[in-house]
C-alpha cells in the first residue's frame, strides 16, 4: 500500500490528537517528531514509537524522506513554518485558525499558489454528516437564493487557560493574533462559507467584548488581551449577509444552531433540519444521517474520502480525490473575523478591500526554524 510520510510540528495538545487520527489512517506514516520542549518530545516519541525526534524544525525539513508536514503550533507560528514546510518541497497540513492575522495568512496562500504545494487548514465541521447533507441539499438548489446565514458559537465559560483548558498562548495577541473568534467562530464561519460556495465579502461590521472577570493568577501568567465574545454583520455579493455571535464566556443559555436561509428553503445545521413550505403547510424534515453514513461507507465506500480532515488530507495527497479548497475558506474566514477586529478598532463598518490594506504580520519569529 502507498503511504504518505508525515512529520508533526508541535506535539502538544492538539499534535497527540492528530497522531491518535493517524493511527486509524492505514495509508499514514508518521517518520518523524519536532518540539522545541525535549521532555515533551520523549514523551510523545515513546508514546506512540516514533524514533525520529527533533527540536529543530529547519533541521527536521532538510530530510529527504518526508512528504507532507502537519504543523500543529500556537497560531502566530502557523505562517512562518508552514512557508517553511512549502519552501522545502513538502506539502502542509496546518491547524486553524489560518494564522494569527488575515496578512499572514495571505502569505500561506500566496506561498501555497508559488511552490504548487497542497496546503491544508484544519476545519473540522466540513466533515460532518450534518455539512455533507446540507451540502447536497443547497448544491441541488433546494435554498433558492440564499440570503442570510448566522454563525453561532457558544461556550458559558470555557476560555482558554483562564477557564481550565489548555494554553495560555491561546488568549493572547502574540501567540494567538485573536480570541473567541479565531478559535472557535473559525469553525462555524467555515462551514457557512463553504456551504454557501464561497461568497465574495464586500463588508463587516462587529464589536468584540471581555466583560467577564477571571482569575488574577491566570490572568496575568497569560496576558489575556483577546475577545471572549465576538459579533459581527457581514455583507456579501448578491445580497448575502451573515451574522455572527461567538462566545467564550458569557451569561446566557446555549444559542441556537447555526442557519442558512433561503427563499424555499432554510437550513439548521444542529440538529440537521430543512425548513420549507409544502402545500401550504410549514414543515420541518429530518435526515437519516446513520443511513447516509452507512451507504457512503458501503455501496458508495470507493468515494470515501471525507471522514475527518486528516483523512480527506491523507486521500487527496495519494491523488484519490481532490483537495477541498480549505486553505481558500480558512483565508476567506480570517478575513471576515479580522474585519470584526477593524470594525472595533475603528468604530464603524470595514470593507473587504480595508480588511486587506490594514491587516499587518503578527507573524512571530523561530529560533529553531
Ligand atoms: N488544544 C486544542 O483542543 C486544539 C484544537 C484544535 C486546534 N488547535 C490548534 O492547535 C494549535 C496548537 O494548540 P495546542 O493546544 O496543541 O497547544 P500546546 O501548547 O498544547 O502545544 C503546542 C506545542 O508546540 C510546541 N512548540 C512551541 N514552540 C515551538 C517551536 N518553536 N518549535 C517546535 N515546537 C514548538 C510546544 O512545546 C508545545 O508542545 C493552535 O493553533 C490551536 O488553535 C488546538
Amino acid at each position: 500500500m502507498e503511504k504518505i510520510r508525515i512529520a508533526v510540528i508541535g506535539v502538544g495538545i492538539i499534535g497527540e490528537a492528530h497522531l491518535n487520527t493517524y493511527r486509524t489512517i492505514p495509508e499514514a506514516d508518521v517518520v518523524a517528531i519536532c518540539d522545541i520542549n525535549e521532555e515533551r518530545l520523549h514523551y510523545i516519541g515513546d508514546k506512540f514509537g516514533i524514533q525520529r525526534r527533533f527540536t529543530h524544525i529547519g533541521r527536521m525539513l532538510e530530510e529527504d524522506d518526508i512528504d507532507a508536514v502537519d504543523v500543529c503550533l500556537h497560531n502566530n507560528m502557523h505562517a512562518p513554518v508552514s512557508i517553511a514546510v512549502m519552501r522545502a518541497g513538502k506539502d502542509c497540513y496546518c491547524e486553524k485558525p489560518m494564522a494569527g492575522t488575515f496578512y499572514d495568512a495571505r502569505e500561506m496562500y500566496r506561498v501555497m499558489e508559488e511552490t504548487g504545494k497542497k496546503l491544508h487548514i484544519q476545519l473540522s465541521l466540513l466533515y460532518t454528516r450534518e455539512t455533507k447533507a446540507a451540502k447536497r441539499f443547497i448544491d441541488a438548489g433546494k435554498l433558492g437564493h440564499l440570503y442570510h446565514m448566522r454563525s453561532y458559537g457558544f461556550r458559558r465559560r470555557g476560555r482558554p487557560y483562564v477557564d481550565g483548558y489548555a494554553a495560555k498562548e491561546f488568549v493572547n495577541t502574540t501567540t494567538s493574533g485573536g480570541g473567541a473568534l479565531f478559535d472557535m467562530g473559525v469553525y462555524h464561519i467555515s462551514q457557512l462559507l463553504y456551504l454557501a460556495g464561497l461568497p465574495k465579502l464586500e463588508r463587516v461590521c462587529g464589536h468584540t467584548y471581555a466583560e467577564l472577570d477571571m482569575d488574577p493568577g491566570r490572568r496575568e501568567i497569560s496576558g489575556f488581551n483577546v475577545e471572549e465574545l465576538g459579533v459581527g454583520l457581514a455583507t456579501y455579493e448578491n445580497g448575502l449577509s451573515m451574522d455572527i455571535l461567538e462566545s467564550w464566556a458569557i451569561h446566557g443559555r446555549p444559542f441556537p444552531s447555526s442557519i442558512l436561509c433561503g427563499s424555499e428553503a432554510g437550513i439548521s445545521l444542529e440538529p440537521l433540519t430543512i425548513h420549507s413550505r409544502e402545500n401550504n403547510i410549514e414543515t420541518d424534515t429530518t435526515v437519516d444521517l446513520g443511513q447516509m453514513d452507512y451507504l457512503e461507507h458501503t455501496v458508495y465506500a470507493a468515494d470515501a474520502h471525507y471522514d475527518n480532515s486528516q483523512h480527506h488530507w491523507i486521500h487527496a495527497l495519494l491523488g484519490k480525490c481532490d483537495l477541498l479548497p480549505t486553505a481558500r475558506i480558512a483565508l476567506e474566514t480570517q478575513r471576515v473575523q479580522e474585519g470584526i477586529y477593524f470594525s472595533q478598532m475603528l468604530g464603524r463598518e470595514v470593507t473587504a478591500d480595508e480588511i486587506e490594506t490594514l491587516s499587518e504580520s503578527r507573524a512571530l519569529v523561530i529560533p529553531n526554524l
